[in-house]
């Protein structure tokens, strides 16, 4: 174990821990923009520096990692100004269009800004023309308001194994650009990450507030994995899908079916009857009729030609529950042990 100072408070944590999480541990905030718990640390934006005594040059608190006895002052008045100055240096390019973006509400720069009072920026840039190039209808790429801290490139690589988007260019002109378009699996991986509105997802487009919508903790039912995500719903309609950092088997994790895959769930053109096909024709029904229709049918193959003519798929978008029930239908009414999943399909 290592003892440190962290503003006068004695901490102990495992050799190789960095200031930024032993300060956690002795609930010392210090504030974050790329810093992200399921990524190796980045350290692109500067706002965690401390200082630590004897040491001129302030450090990056989520780099750097503890050391036996050192003292950690994680705020001072040249802090302040050091992480204010970071702030102000990333608005330089980056709009002031909050009102209108996706990310109002839930954007950590925007809660950065506010908790240090910044109203205005006295530097100027020249903005460079930046494309909004993304691999994906999916996921929109707003270049401005991108910071550059490289979590979502970083995600890709880490989390998803992908390595699909990369930094293109140098210093003020570089963004965020997809390098293999074939990698890419339109997880949103990328944009889950993003501290920022830089990355935002096409679908859900002004369609509500995040602190308007209520979000339902559920788990998807594209496949068996039981990946736990919120369906964020304003209205009684779902209008996104989001998660929670390390929740879940999937850790906050999801594929491109269970973040982007929910419009299916208000869509007119689902089915809200039975349909029953009379002389070529699909025609509404009751379930009365549908399911006496079925049970006839069953029953007469059944009769003429035995159970094992009958065979049951079961499918991975059901619960357990469901899937158990199917089986036992098809063993215990029907009397045949075909019964499959579409995992084999
Ligand atoms: Fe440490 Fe960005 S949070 S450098």
């Amino acid at each position: 174990m290592v003892t440190l100072t962290i503003d006068g408070k004695e901490v102990k944590v495992p050799q190789g821990t960095t200031i930024l999480a032993a300060a956690r541990t002795a609930g010392i905030r210090i504030p974050t923009l790329c810093y992200h718990g399921r990524l190796d640390p980045i350290g692109s934006c500067r706002m965690c520096v401390v200082e630590i005594e004897g040491i001129a040059h302030p450090m990056a608190a989520c780099t750097t990692p503890v050391e036996e006895g050192i003292a950690v002052i994680s705020n001072s008045d040249r802090i302040q100004r050091i992480r204010e100055d970071s702030l102000k240096l990333i608005l330089v390019n980056h709009p002031l269009d909050c009102p209108i973006c996706d990310k109002g509400g839930e954007c950590l720069l925007q809660d950065l800004v506010y908790e240090f009072g910044i109203d205005k920026v006295e530097y100027q840039a020249p903005k460079p023309a930046r494309e909004s190039l993304y691999a994906t209808p999916l996921i929109r790429y707003w270049p401005d308001r991108c910071v550059m801290c490289l979590r979502c490139v970083t995600a890709c690589r880490e989390i998803k194994g992908i390595g699909a988007i990369e930094i293109k260019g140098e210093g003020y002109g570089s963004q965020v650009v997809v390098i293999d378009a074939e990698k890419c699996q339109s997880c949103g991986e990328c944009l889950s990450v993003c501290p920022t509105g830089a990355l935002t997802e096409n679908l859900s487009r002004f369609k509500g507030r995040p602190w308007l919508v209520e979000r339902v903790p559920t788990t998807c039912t594209y496949c068996g994995c039981g990946c736990q995500l919120e369906l964020n719903v304003q209205n009684n309609r779902v209008i996104g899908v989001t998660t929670q950092e390390g929740k879940g088997v999937n850790l906050g994790s999801l594929c491109v079916k269970g973040r982007f895959g929910y419009e299916f769930i208000g869509s007119d053109e689902r089915l809200t009857t039975p349909l029953i096909k009379k002389d070529g024709e699909f025609k509404e029904a009751s379930w009365e009729e549908a399911l006496t229709l079925v049970a006839e049918r069953f029953g007469a193959i059944k009769e003429e030609f035995g159970p094992d003519a009958i065979g049951g798929l079961s499918s991975a978008r059901c619960t357990n529950e469901e899937n158990y029930l199917f089986q036992k239908f098809m063993r215990g009414v029907i009397g045949t042990n075909n019964v499959d999943h579409c995992a084999r399909l």
